[in-house]
Order: structure tokens, then sequence, then C-alpha cells
């Protein structure tokens, strides 16, 4: 693929912009000054700089944020900064069938709630993720603000029914780690389901953090805010 269409690809801006960044000079390949914007290269694989920046080839982007509170899962948040914000203008600006789309949440988290998400410009990976009968578990921690005991925690196993279903929806796992600290598995992501499931049971969250998605736990490196690609290996773990 020519160096011009392989930054555009990556969302480096249009091709005219990508080839004006090569020309001036901006652009290393492997290590090495590349000034002619149509010169080709294997794509897969590839590491370049542009501006100084390193950068690898994805044909398609899989990463894993680690979100902080007080972020809205929002293109167009309303109170609180967006997470997009906390990504690097290329992973906002990838195309899609020709349109300027960038990478896309995999669900949402409330904006106090911190932990693992993902985002991703493969269609088909966010549907199937979000499908209700891909049941991935995911695993949240929760600071209850009253004392947890077997009551909820068997109340939550056998189902609890929420304002706008009456099927009751119940935890797939929930373990007392602490007099506070509850582990909660869920396979579904029902609007606020840990929030309702605890209030539901006669409790209230006060923290919630997820720690997982499929086999795939977050990295403890990974701090809030930062982000990192999602290889092949976490992609297998994710759908499990
Ligand atoms: N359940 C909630 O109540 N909030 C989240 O952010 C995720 C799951």
């Amino acid at each position: 693929m020519q160096l011009q269409d392989i930054l555009y690809s990556q969302g480096f801006g249009t091709r005219r912009v990508c080839a004006g960044l090569v020309q001036q000079g901006l652009v290393s390949v492997e290590g090495e000054p590349v000034t002619d914007s149509s010169a080709a290269f294997s794509e897969q694989g590839l590491h370049f700089t542009v501006q100084g920046v390193p950068w690898e080839y994805h044909d398609k982007a899989y990463v894993l944020l680690h979100k902080p509170a007080g972020t809205e899962c929002s293109q167009k948040p309303s109170t609180y900064p967006s997470i997009y914000t906390l990504l690097p203008a290329p992973l906002r600006q990838r195309p899609n069938k020709g349109a300027v789309q960038g990478v896309q949440a995999v669900g949402r988290l409330d904006q106090d709630t911190t932990g693992m998400l993902l985002l991703t410009d493969d269609g088909q990976f966010i549907h199937r993720m979000s499908s209700p009968r891909h049941h991935v578990p995911k695993v949240y921690e929760v600071t209850a603000k009253h004392a947890l005991d077997e009551a909820q925690v068997n109340k939550l196993l056998a189902g609890v029914v929420l304002d706008d279903d009456p099927r009751p929806v119940r935890a797939a796992a929930c373990e007392i780690v602490g007099a506070h600290h509850l582990r909660l598995t869920l396979t579904e992501g029902k609007y606020h389901q840990v929030k309702r499931m605890l209030a539901a049971v006669g409790n209230r969250v006060e923290g919630l953090h997820r720690s997982s998605i499929g086999g795939l736990a977050l990295p403890p490196e990974l701090a809030p805010g930062q982000w990192r690609w999602l290889r092949e290996a976490d992609l297998a773990a994710v759908r499990g």
C-alpha cells in the first residue's frame, strides 16, 4: 500500500494531508525517513512515526481504555469530558467506508464508573459483543454503602426485578470480598444495571469499577486514563 494511503487508513487526515506529511519529511518508516508519499510498503505489522509519534498499522483498531471517573462515554458529553478526548487523534479520525468515524465504545459505563472499556472501529465486533445472545461475562467491583450480607448475595443470584422489565435479572456470580466490597459478574448490560440491582436488595452503590470482560482482566500497569492496543490473544480472551 502507498505510504499516503497507509497514513490515511490509520486516521492521520485526508489523503492530501497525509501526502503532505510525508513530503514535508515528517514521517519515518521502520526508523528511516521517507519523503516519497507514493512509496509502497507491506502494511501488516508496519511501524512508523508521524511527527516523532510512534504508530503501528492496524487493519481494524481494537483498544482497551482504563476509564477514569468523571468522564462520559459519549461523543457529545453533557457534563463531563468525553472519554474520546483520552485517545490520540488518529484513533478518533480513522476513516470507515469513506467517512471519518474513529473508534466507538463497546457499550457504555456511567460517568462515575471506572475500569475496562473496549473501543473499536469494527462494527461487527461491537454488534456481537452487544448482542443479548452473546453472554460475555463482565466483572464489577462494587463498593456498597451498607454492609453486605449473604441474604443480599442470594437475592442477586436468584434474580431481582428492575423497574423497566418484569423479567428478573440475575448475577452470574456474586461474592462478598469485604464488608462493603462485592464482586459481581453480569452477562448482560442494562442501563445502570449494577446500581439498580444493588438498590433492589436494599443497598446502594458508592463506587463501581469494571475489572474484567470475558477472560481479559484490566492490566494493573494501565493507569486510569491510559489506553493500549488489544492483541489477537487479548481479543480471543475477551470473546471467551
Ligand atoms: N452498571 C451500572 O450501574 N453502571 C455502569 O457503569 C455499569 C454497569
